[in-house]
Parts: structure tokens; C-alpha cells; sequence
């Protein structure tokens, strides 16, 4: 610290922040304590690692007991103001990454993503923390078929309007070790002795590699720029559906033939049972989704953060 006391940079929002009056935040994050919400999941917990590495003090919230190596873990879920006030208390900012992909319960979408954002918001403001960034999805708009989408909306409004420095990150499907949607499309080519496609399989999807979508997320906080800003995070090829099940099918050495199911005839299984039954393949959101492009204009990433994009077909043996 420059003057041996706390001092909030008005321009990256950040207390520890080393030369206040100059904006010029500093390029390490490891004088920084974050809170990193959702960080027991596939993204968070890659966060949670690339943020140890650098230095940084980091805890996380979620609602499991996990072992999270290099972070402490705060029990509690996102809607309980007092656990994530606690969780907050002392941070230099917050990376909120809670998210569901399907409804399960009284775990909603409306639940995790509106309400949850709304407590992490008023955290903010109770636990004096002025940086926020948020994990949002690409497609997320008002009007969208998926309540997803609807619901990833209207948590950005939230942010958007809640006065914090906050920035907004929104990527297509993310791939990497772990990573739910590459072991769906496993499934889908290991199960059975067809491999079905719903729909023509020509729907778009940008996949961006998870160390890409870390890298944004810990620069972010040491660029003071970045503050009211969204950012969509994409790979460096668009790939139809049928295209990357191709892919990971001649990475595995699968070869079967594949039939195209209209999507009419799962939807009412998927309305069903992708409610109440957690491992049908697909839900009825899922599926609206997986119907419509998830591709994005990646230069504002790329020149912002400096990233050279991975491809996921440097990747598919992870
Ligand atoms: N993966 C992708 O391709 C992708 C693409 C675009 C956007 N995103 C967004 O990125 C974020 C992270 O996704 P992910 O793939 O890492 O998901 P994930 O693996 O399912 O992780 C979700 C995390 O949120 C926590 N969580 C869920 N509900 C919670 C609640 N009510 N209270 C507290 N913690 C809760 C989970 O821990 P517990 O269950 O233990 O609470 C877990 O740590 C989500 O917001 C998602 O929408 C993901």
C-alpha cells in the first residue's frame, strides 16, 4: 500500500489498489482478498486455483461442504444476506458465478439468478465491497425462449443498475476438463448404438476455452476500464452442433451412425421429465437453447484482455 493505509482507488474500485490517484491498478491480484461465488463448479473452481496461484486470499460460497484447495469455503446459499455479507466482509471484490442450467426442486432459476444476485448485490453495498464481476451467459436477453436466458437478463439489469463497479461477462458454452457439456455430448456417442441428434444439428455454438474465461475474469481486476463494461467471451471458431459431436466423436474414435430426432417429438419428454427426473438428458430450457446460435464477436476480449483464444480441437483429449 502506498501511504500505509487502505485506500480506495475511485478508479479500479479496488482498496488495495497500489497507486490510487493515478488509476493505474496494478497488474498482480495477489494483495487481493475475493469472494468467489460458485466456487466449488467447473468455472469457479479453475478460478479459485488461478487466483491462488497469483497470491490472492480467496473464499468461496456454496451451498455444499467442499474441500477447495487454495480458498477458504464459506457454507451457505447465495439468497441468505447474512451468510454472503459474512463472506464478503473484508473482500477487495466479489466474482459471482452462481448459476443452475436446470431446475431441480425449489433450486429455480428465478431462485439462483435473480434472487441470489439481488443478495449478492445488497452484500456488496453491506460489506463495503465496490467490485463486482458477474458471470452472465451469452444469449441472455429479455423475450428469450429459455427461462434461462430470461432469468441470466434480468440478474444483469440487477447488476447493471446496482451502482457497484461492476463488469459483466457472457460466454458461449465453455469447455475443459470437467466440463458438463463435452460429457453430454460423450454420453450421447457412448450410449446406445446410434447417436441422436435433435434437430438439424446446424445451430451454432462459439466453445471458449475455461482458462481463457479464468484469464478475463482476473484481469478484469486489475483493469479499471473493464468497470461498466459487458463482455461476450467466445473461442475462435463458430461449430455446428452435428460438427463438434463429430469432433469429439473422431477424438474418442466413435463411429456409429447418427440419426436426427425432430425436436418436437422430445420436447414433451423433456418438459416432463427433464423437471423432475435430474439425469434426462435434456430439459425443455435446454433444449430451446441448443436450437439457437451461441455466437458472439470476440475482439473486444480479445484486445481488451489480450487472449489468443484456444480451440476446443486442441483440447478434446483433456
Ligand atoms: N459451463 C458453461 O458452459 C457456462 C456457459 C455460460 C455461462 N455459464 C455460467 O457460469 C457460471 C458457472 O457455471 P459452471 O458450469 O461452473 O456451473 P457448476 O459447475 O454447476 O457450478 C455452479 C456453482 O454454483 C454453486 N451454487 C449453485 N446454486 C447455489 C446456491 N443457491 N447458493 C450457493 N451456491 C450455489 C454450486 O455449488 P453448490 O451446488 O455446492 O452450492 C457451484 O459451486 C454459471 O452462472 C453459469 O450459468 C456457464
Amino acid at each position: 500500500m502506498l501511504w500505509g493505509v487502505a485506500l480506495h482507488c475511485s478508479v479500479c474500485h479496488l482498496e488495495r489498489c497500489e497507486e490510487p490517484t493515478r488509476g493505474n491498478a496494478l497488474n498482480t491480484v495477489q494483495r487481493y482478498m475475493i469472494l468467489v461465488t460458485g466456487g466449488t463448479g467447473f468455472v469457479g473452481s479453475r478460478i479459485v486455483a488461478r487466483l491462488a496461484s497469483e497470491g490472492a486470499k480467496v473464499r468461496v460460497l456454496a451451498r455444499s461442504r467442499a474441500d477447495v484447495p487454495g480458498a477458504d469455503l464459506v457454507q451457505g446459499d447465495v439468497r441468505d444476506l447474512s451468510a454472503v455479507v459474512q463472506a464478503a466482509r473484508g473482500c477487495d471484490a466479489i466474482i459471482h458465478l452462481v448459476g443452475i442450467i436446470r431446475e431441480m426442486g425449489d433450486a429455480t432459476f428465478r431462485r439462483a439468478h435473480v434472487d441470489g444476485t439481488r443478495t449478492v448485490i445488497q452484500a456488496c453495498h453491506e460489506a463495503g465491497v465496490s467490485r463486482l464481476l458477474h458471470m452472465s451467459a451469452l444469449g441472455a436477453r429479455p423475450g428469450a425462449r429459455s427461462k434461462y436466458h430470461r432469468t441470466k437478463w434480468e440478474a444483469e439489469e440487477l447488476v447493471r443498475g446496482s451502482g457497484l463497479a461492476a463488469t459483466i461477462f457472457r460466454p458461449s458454452v465453455i469447455f475443459g476438463p470437467r466440463s458438463g457439456f463435452i460429457t453430454e455430448i460423450r454420453k450421447l456417442l457412448h450410449q446406445g448404438p446410434v447417436i441422436l441428434i435433435v434437430g438439424s444439428g446446424m445451430s451454432l455454438l462459439q466453445p471458449v476455452w475455461i482458462d481463457d474465461v479464468a484469464s478475463c475474469f482476473l484481469s478484469a481486476l486489475s483493469k479499471p476500464g473493464t468497470s461498466g463494461q459487458s463482455y461476450e467471451l467466445g473461442g475462435p471458431e463458430a461449430l455446428g452442433f452435428e460438427q463438434l459431436v463429430d469432433l469429439v466423436a473422431e477424438a474418442d474414435g466413435v463411429t456409429k451412425p447418427k440419426i436426427h430426432l425432430p425436436p418436437r417429438l422430445i420436447g414433451p419428454a423433456a418438459a416432463v421429465l427433464g423437471r423432475i427426473w435430474s439425469r434426462f438428458p435434456i430439459t425443455s430450457d435446454q433444449l430451446a437453447m441448443l436450437l439457437e446460435d451461441s455466437v458472439c464477436d470476440i475482439t473486444a476480449m480479445v484486445q481488451t484482455f489480450g487472449i489468443e483464444p484456444a480451440s476446443l480441437r486442441d483440447h478434446l483429449v483433456d
